[in-house]
């Protein structure tokens, strides 16, 4: 039985004081209604507003995790503009993204890059999220699984059995992300499947089998309960829809809904 996870990556948005009203909105509901039973719940604001969220989510306890979107895979020195696991953990951090698809296709990040980042992530205690996923090319020529596939094997490359307890992947077709378009709940069950097979031939049944893999690209609370209802899908990761707090609410509780009903 796997707890679905939620996380709201909030990409390069708000500024500092929307950051904090969200980020209370959000521990104020949760707390009250006590979702985190039910499903885990991450959000990831820009690094710079990870203190000032941080203190919102001390003053309102709620079992909301905080993250970070990216991490440099070295521990100091002179890497200007990037941020180490450590400093991450320092600003109170406990989950990163790695691999995202705007890293991938728009910064050119490399799955050797990120790979890096991932085992930095994990060998520093920090729970990663490795994000994967198709371009619309690729999809078109029948290739997701083939993709997926080797993004999976390149990002988890020397990734240790103990710590996959702290990994989730995040599947999310490139060409359904910020575009409104969504993977049929059907499509995205048959990708979530295939990384589940991929994850078994990497680390076993048991292991693979209690990976939680969420889904992401264009999730609302509309839809949320279908996609969630698939066997092999574990919440979602969620961008545009995790600036408004109702929607993004809406979200967790078709999430913590669908662990009840499976
Ligand atoms: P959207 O929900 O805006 O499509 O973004 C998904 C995403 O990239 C989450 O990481």
């Amino acid at each position: 039985m796997r707890k679905p996870f939620v996380g709201g990556n909030w990409k390069m948005n708000l500024d500092a004081a929307a950051a904090r009203t969200l980020a209370d909105e959000l521990a104020r509901t949760v707390a009250a209604d006590g979702l985190d039973g039910f499903c885990d719940i991450a959000i990831f604001p820009p690094f710079v507003y990870i203190p000032a969220v941080l203190g919102v989510l001390r003053d309102r306890p709620s079992g909301i995790m905080l993250g970070a979107q990216d991490l440099w895979p070295g521990p100091a020195g002179a890497f200007t503009g990037e941020v180490s696991a450590a400093m991450l953990i320092d600003c109170g951090a406990t989950v990163v993204l790695t691999g995202h698809s705007e890293r991938r296709h728009v910064i050119g990040e490399s799955d050797e890059l990120i790979n890096r980042k991932a085992r930095a992530g994990l060998d520093a205690g920090l729970s990663v999220i490795l994000c994967i996923g198709e371009t619309l090319d690729q999809r078109t020529a029948g290739r997701t699984n083939q993709v997926n596939e080797r993004q999976l094997r390149a990002g988890l490359a020397g990734v240790k059995p103990d710590q996959l307890v702290r990994l989730t992947i995040a599947y999310e077709p490139v060409w359904a992300i910020g575009t409104g378009k969504n993977a049929t709940p059907a499509d995205a069950q048959d990708a979530h499947a295939h990384c589940r097979a991929v994850l078994t031939s990497l680390f076993g049944n048991a292991a693979a089998a209690s990976i939680r893999v969420q889904y992401g690209g264009s999730v609302k609370a509309s839809n949320a309960a279908e996609l969630f209802a698939q066997p092999d899908i574990d919440g979602g990761l969620i961008g545009g829809a995790s600036l408004k707090a109702d929607e993004f609410l809406g979200i967790v509780k078709a999430a913590a809904a669908s662990s009840q009903a499976k």
